[in-house]
C-alpha cells in the first residue's frame, strides 16, 4: 500500500493540505452529531490527581499545548516534560496519577523508555499515537489513534495538529469529569473544535502570501517566533518546523520573556513572528510587539481580523486567520507555521521531505 504524493510537490505539503479531512476524520471517531464524546472506556478522570506528559520533538509541543487546557478548562494538574530527560531524572509519580506518551511512529526509543519507567507507577499508562500498531501502543494500559494516516514528511505536520484534537478532547473529558464543565459547555466546545476543518481550509487558501513573505524570510540569519499563553508552544514548534526544514536558526520563545534576553538580538535583519489571535493576553503580547517594532525587528503578526485591524499598523506584514475561540486557537495557527516553514525551505532549495541529519523515527537512544 505505497502512499504516493497525489499530485503534490512534496509529502509535507499534501500533508499540510490533508489537515482537514484528517481532522475531521478524528473528530468524527471521538465525538458524536449530538456533541458528546466517544472515548474508550477507562477514559475516566473522576479519580485522576495528575497527568504527567512525555514526547519527543513536535509530539512534545503537542502536550506543551494540552498542559494549558489540562490545567485552564480541566483543573488538572499537568507536567510536562522531553522523553530524553523525563527518563533519567527519576521523577517521583503519584499512584492516583496518568502518564501520557504522545508519539507519531510510537517507536521513539526515549519515549518508549520514559513509558516503562512509568509502567507500574502510576494508575494508567495512556498513549496518543499514530500507528496503532507500535510499540508505545502496544505497551499502552489505553492507547487513542490520532487517525491522521501515514505520514512521510519528516517534519510532522498532519500527526501534529492531530494529537492536538484528540489531546484538547482527553482536556474535555477531564474537566467533564472533573465536574469543571457541564454537558452543554462540553457541545460548545465540541462544535469549536468540529468548525476546525472549514477554518483550516481557509488557512490553507493563504498558501500564495505565505509563500510570499517566505521568499524574504528565507534571506535571514535568525527568526525569532513570539506567542503567549497556549500560542507559546507553537512559537516553539514554528521554530522547530522552520530550522527541521530550511536550515535558518530560528526560536521561540514566549513573549513576556523578550526581555530576559532575546530582545538583545532584535535588528532590522531579524524577522519576529507574533502568533497571537485576540485572547486575554492579545493586549500584553502586542506591548511585547511593540518593544520588538522599536528596535525596528521586522514583525510579521498572525492574528484573526480584529486583532491585525487593532494592532497590524507598523508590522512588516500580517497574515489573518479567521475567527474562532482562543482556547482551540493553537489547532488553527499551527498551519500558517507549517506554511511558513515549507515556502522557507522552497525558496532556500533545501529537501523539503528528507532533512539533512533528521531521521522520521528515532529508534536508537
Ligand atoms: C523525530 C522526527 C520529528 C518527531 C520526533 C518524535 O525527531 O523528525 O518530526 O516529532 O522524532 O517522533 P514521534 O514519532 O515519537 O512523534
Amino acid at each position: 500500500n505505497r502512499v504516493e504524493k497525489a499530485g503534490y510537490k512534496h509529502f509535507m505539503a499534501k500533508e499540510i493540505a490533508e489537515q482537514p479531512v484528517v481532522i475531521a476524520d478524528a473528530l468524527k471517531h471521538y465525538t458524536t452529531a449530538e456533541g458528546t464524546l466517544r472515548l474508550p472506556e477507562g477514559v475516566d478522570f473522576a479519580n485522576v490527581d495528575r497527568i504527567t506528559m512525555v514526547a519527543c520533538g513536535t509530539a512534545s509541543y503537542a502536550c506543551h499545548v494540552a498542559k494549558y487546557w489540562f490545567e485552564q478548562i480541566a483543573g488538572l494538574p499537568a507536567e510536562i516534560d522531553v522523553a530524553s530527560e523525563f527518563r533519567y531524572r527519576e521523577p517521583p509519580l503519584s499512584p492516583q496519577s496518568w502518564a501520557l506518551f504522545v508519539s507519531q511512529s510510537g517507536e521513539t526509543a526515549d519515549t518508549l523508555a520514559a513509558l516503562r519507567y512509568a509502567s507500574g507507577k502510576v494508575a494508567r499508562v495512556v498513549s496518543v499515537v499514530n500507528v496503532p500498531t507500535s510499540s508505545i501502543a502496544r505497551e499502552s494500559d489505553l492507547s487513542l489513534p490520532i487517525l491522521a494516516g501515514v505520514e512521510i514528511g519528516v517534519a510532522s505536520t498532519k500527526a501534529f495538529t492531530c494529537q492536538l484534537t484528540v489531546l484538547a478532547l482527553l482536556a474535555l473529558k477531564a474537566a467533564l469529569d472533573r465536574g469543571r464543565i457541564d454537558a452543554a459547555t462540553l457541545a460548545g466546545h465540541l462544535q469549536s473544535l468540529r468548525n476546525l476543518p472549514g477554518l483550516m481550509n481557509h488557512a490553507l487558501s493563504l498558501s500564495t502570501p505565505i509563500a510570499a513573505i517566505a521568499d524574504d524570510l528565507a534571506k535571514a540569519q535568525d527568526i525569532l517566533f513570539l506567542g503567549r499563553g497556549a500560542m507559546f508552544p507553537l512559537a516553539l514548534e514554528g521554530a522547530l518546523k522552520l530550522k527541521e526544514i530550511s536550515y535558518i536558526h530560528a526560536e521561540g520563545y514566549a513573549s513576556g520573556e523578550l526581555k530576559h534576553g532575546p530582545i538583545a538580538l532584535i535588528d532590522a535583519a531579524v524577522p519576529v513572528i507574533v502568533m497571537a489571535p485576540r485572547d486575554a493576553l492579545f493586549e500584553k503580547t502586542v506591548s511585547n510587539m511593540q518593544e520588538v517594532m522599536a528596535r525596528h525587528g521586522k514583525v510579521l503578526l498572525i492574528s484573526d481580523a480584529q486583532g491585525v485591524a487593532e494592532a497590524g499598523a507598523g508590522a512588516w506584514r500580517t497574515l489573518t486567520l479567521p475567527d474562532m475561540p482562543p482556547v482551540f486557537a493553537p489547532i488553527l495557527y499551527a498551519l500558517p507555521a507549517q506554511l511558513l516553514a515549507y515556502h522557507t525551505a522552497i525558496a532556500k532549495g533545501t529537501d523539503v521531505d528528507q532533512p539533512r541529519n533528521l531521521a522520521k523515527s528515532v529508534t536508537v537512544e
